[in-house]
């Protein structure tokens, strides 16, 4: 993509601008991000998919008895009916099951890929919303059909009201207030206090990010360098010609304690490895996704493109696709990459494929991972 080119998507910034001036910084309000939008999915088929085992939703409903929460998969019949007011449901990783949706998602990828999570879709009846509360990530609220009234504030108070079913900020200060239109925008950093309540029936998607958290990361990094340290670092003793003889024969002798030490830090001097650790972490498949083997052997000869539900990165030595990695370089390496970054790759690079690099795209295929390309 390039980053330096103005979009409405932003209210005219460039990528590069918006970057730089509110990405974790500021919120950005943009009227018309995309004009004429019409959504792609519709009341009718986010029910549906609400309804779906696998697909993750929640019905939140503001009763005169107070906040009640149910987790999905959300029967049609279980559902208030909208005439109904201040309800509304919640559908996680639409872009999983939706194609429009997922080619939605597509113009925010100046974001790396590794920091982008899914979009998730709420459909609200007349003052429905899930309350005053904050996100832990960066958010692009997109309207999408009717008005919603977002209310935001800087609340340096995040206490959390107790005894509800939802994360519901009690003290919450609204600052500013504005009533988004389909394809208005709405960009909040992570930790911004909102409010979103709907005007009247209305869809709003949210574009959400993802940061791996220090302690998860860390345990994941160690837990693959432990594996290939018990199989790498072999089975060689620790040896101790030089102990002398003791008199308190309790107390661990230093030397072990270095040569501990010296072991660790051999496990953890692997950078290779842990370059791939991170990338095969985090190309990992969230839990409800489950790849589709082709009816047909897959005819590659016109080109491919990854499935909406494959996770593609690259670092400098290799390649991650769903969870594995492929140490490439060369030829290979650079056209790998530009299916990681395209998500497609023509027919005449694909020709340019050493056999084995032909071969791992076969394989990837026969997995459902990627597919012939659409004559579209
Ligand atoms: C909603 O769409 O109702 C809530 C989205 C959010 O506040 O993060
Ligand atoms: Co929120």
């Amino acid at each position: 993509m390039n980053t330096e080119q103005p979009l409405a998507l932003l209210g005219g910034l460039t990528p590069r601008q918006f970057m730089k001036r509110h990405w974790q910084k500021k919120p950005l309000l943009v009227r018309h991000a995309i004009s004429n939008f019409v959504p792609c999915l519709g009341r009718a088929e986010l029910v549906a998919l609400a309804g779906q085992e696998g697909v993750e939703s929640r019905l939140i409903i503001d009763s005169d008895k107070g906040w009640k929460m149910k987790h999905g998969p959300l029967a049609k019949r279980s559902l208030p009916p909208f005439s109904r007011k201040k309800w509304t449901f919640l559908v996680q990783g639409v872009d999983l099951h939706h194609d429009g949706v997922h080619a939605l998602m597509q113009q925010f990828r100046f974001i790396p890929d590794a920091r982008l999570d899914d979009v998730m879709i709420s459909y609200a009846t007349e003052g429905g919303g899930v309350g005053p509360h904050f996100d832990s990530y960066d958010v692009f609220l997109l309207q999408a059909h009717g008005q919603r009234r977002w209310r935001i504030g800087r609340n340096k108070d995040l206490t959390l009201q107790s005894g509800v079913p939802l994360k519901i900020l009690q003290n919450f200060e609204a600052e500013e207030e504005f009533v988004l239109n389909p394809g208005d925008m709405l960009y909040l950093p992570p930790k911004y206090a909102h409010d979103g309540v709907a005007e009247n029936e209305c869809m709003t998607w949210s574009i959400g990010f993802r940061a791996p958290q220090k302690g998860e990361l860390a345990r994941e990094m160690l837990q693959g360098l432990a594996d290939e340290a018990f199989d790498g670092l072999g089975d060689a003793l620790y040896r101790d010609p030089q102990q002398l003889a003791v008199s308190c024969p309790a107390a661990i002798p230093q030397a072990l304690g270095d040569f501990a030490r010296q072991v660790v830090d051999q496990a953890v001097q692997n950078p290779d490895l842990l370059g791939s650790l991170l990338g095969e972490y985090l190309t990992e498949p969230k839990s409800n996704v489950w790849f589709e083997a082709p009816a047909s052997e897959p005819a590659l000869s016109a080109g491919v493109q990854l499935d909406r539900r494959s996770k593609m990165m690259y670092d400098q030595k290799h390649i991650f696709i769903n969870g594995e990695s492929f140490r490439v370089a060369g030829k290979d390496a650079r056209l790998l990459r530009v299916l990681a970054d395209d998500r497609a790759l023509s027919a005449m690079a694909l020709r340019s494929l050493s056999p084995d690099a032909k071969e791992a795209l076969l394989d990837w295929a026969h997995a459902g991972w990627l597919h012939a390309r659409s004559m579209t």
